[in-house]
Order: C-alpha cells, then sequence, then structure tokens
C-alpha cells in the first residue's frame, strides 16, 4: 500500500513546474524531499492535496492503487491524506476545538458527538502536552511558530490520517517547534501509516530518522538515497547536484 506518483508534470500559470516526477511513499516509511528554493516541493505537496491552482498535464496520482489525479481535495482527506501547509492562514473568530471539530466532521462525512470529539480532542491533547487553554484560542491568529505546529500536529493526530504530507520550512521554525513536529512525526510513525515530509535543510533530520531522502531541483528528482544523502548534502550543497 502506498501513495504512488508517477511522471507528475504539473504546471501553474502556464509555467511548468513539475517535469516528470516519480516518487512512492509506502505505508511504514517516512521519506524526505529536500531541494533548494523553488525546486518544486511545495508545488507537489499543493498537487498531491488537489489545489486547484495546481493543473496536472501528464502522469499519475494513486493512493493505495485508486487513481486521485482529478479527485476534489475533500475527497483525498476523507480517503486519508493530511497536509500542512507552509504559509497556514489564520481564521479570525473560529477557535481550535471548532476548527478540529469540523475537520473531523468533514473527513468522516457525519456530524459526530460533539462531546465525543471533545472527549477526543482533549485525549490528544493530553498525549502531545498540550494544554487545553489552547482550544479557546484562534486559529493561527496571533499564535506563534511553534503554536502553529503544534496545532497542524494535532490537527494530524485527531484526523489519524494514512498519509500525511508536511511541508515545512525549517528556516522559520525555531528549536521548539522543530521539536513540536519531530515528535508529532515520530509519534506518528507506524506500519500503517506514510510520511512525506519537505524541508529545506537537514536540521529537522536531527529528530527524524528519515527511511529515504530524495533530492528535488527543478521540478525533478534527480538523486535519491538514505539519510547519509542529507550529510551529503549539508557539505556539497544543491549546486553540486544542478547538472546531474
Ligand atoms: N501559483 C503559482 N503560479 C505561478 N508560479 C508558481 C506558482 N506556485 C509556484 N510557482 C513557481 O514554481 C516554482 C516552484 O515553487 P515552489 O513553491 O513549489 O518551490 P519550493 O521548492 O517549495 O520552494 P521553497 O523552498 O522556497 O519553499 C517557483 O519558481 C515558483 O515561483
Ligand atoms: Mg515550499
Amino acid at each position: 500500500m502506498s501513495l504512488s506518483i508517477q511522471n507528475l508534470h504539473v504546471t501553474a500559470d502556464d509555467k511548468d513546474i513539475l517535469k516528470g516526477v516519480n516518487l512512492e511513499v509506502s505505508k511504514g516509511k517516512v521519506v524526505v524531499i529536500m531541494g533548494p528554493n523553488g525546486s518544486g516541493k511545495s508545488t507537489l505537496a499543493n498537487t498531491l492535496a488537489g489545489h486547484p491552482t495546481y493543473h496536472v498535464t501528464q502522469g499519475t496520482i494513486l493512493l493505495d492503487n485508486e487513481d486521485i489525479t482529478s479527485a476534489k481535495p475533500d475527497l483525498r482527506a476523507k480517503k486519508g491524506m493530511f497536509l500542512s501547509m507552509q504559509y497556514p492562514p489564520g481564521i479570525d473568530g473560529v477557535t481550535v476545538a471548532n476548527f478540529l471539530r469540523l475537520a473531523v466532521n468533514a473527513q468522516r462525512g457525519e456530524t459526530q458527538n460533539p462531546l465525543h470529539v471533545h472527549a477526543l480532542l482533549v485525549e490528544k491533547m493530553k498525549e502531545l502536552n498540550i494544554d487545553e487553554s489552547f482550544l479557546t484560542r484562534y486559529v493561527n491568529v496571533g499564535m506563534s511558530g511553534g503554536e502553529k505546529k503544534r496545532l497542524e500536529i494535532l490537527q494530524m493526530s485527531v484526523l489519524e490520517p494514512t498519509y500525511a504530507i508536511l511541508d515545512e520550512t525549517d528556516s522559520g521554525l525555531d528549536v521548539d517547534a522543530l521539536r513540536i513536529v519531530s515528535e508529532g512525526i515520530n509519534r506518528f510513525r507506524s506500519d500503517k501509516t506514510g510520511v512525506l515530509l519537505i524541508t529545506h535543510y537537514n536540521r529537522i533530520l536531527e529528530y527524524v530518522t528519515p527511511d529515504e531522502i530524495h533530492i528535488m531541483v527543478d521540478g525533478k528528482i534527480v538523486k535519491s538515497g538514505g539519510a547519509e544523502l542529507a550529510i551529503e548534502i549539508e557539505k556539497v550543497g544543491y549546486d553540486a547536484l544542478k547538472n546531474i
């Protein structure tokens, strides 16, 4: 079982961004994509989520053998995909509790008993060491980077997706936020879940040991390997890979 990306070509605004990406995220694996600014990492994440700005012109996305290349975002979520956003928008007036309740209802396709959802939220927050007062905060409004990440990880653990796609710019993450995300991933890791972790630097990889690393340059995967690849990149930089 896997999230399988085959020969994916994607355009936005008539610009070719992804130029034939092949990638397999199997259950039980943490797969990392690294690459320089503008190489297409977020485009891949957004395309996997079904963002309407990004057009698949060739290729296929299979979720556990089912073709979801043109499926609507909510259907993808129902089928077990979770996507974090590099720059999550704030939603004024919507509390974390309401936001998560709506997310659970949307994912399960019917309104859940609010008391059951509340109990689920409290249980997950305990596991993640998040104070209950967090539930009455407004979504991402006036939240620190670390708090936004806490919300993202809480959302992931409440929705219990099969495949999580996490787009992290470590550059904006302080040590606390990095730790929250890493602990969340490590807790989420199991033989029933697959993680696609997108990152710039290998800082996060000090906390999360990946099964595979793929380097994306100019809309293509140019090199693949194990955890050691991050160390190599740290030494030689991405420029050395640009002419491959
Ligand atoms: N909606 C869009 N319309 C036009 N061009 C876009 C759009 N989204 C992304 N691009 C372009 O596609 C290229 C890849 O962008 P993308 O955001 O996927 O890169 P990235 O690898 O995530 O970069 P970063 O490391 O800075 O997050 C860039 O040149 C970007 O300007
Ligand atoms: Mg990006």
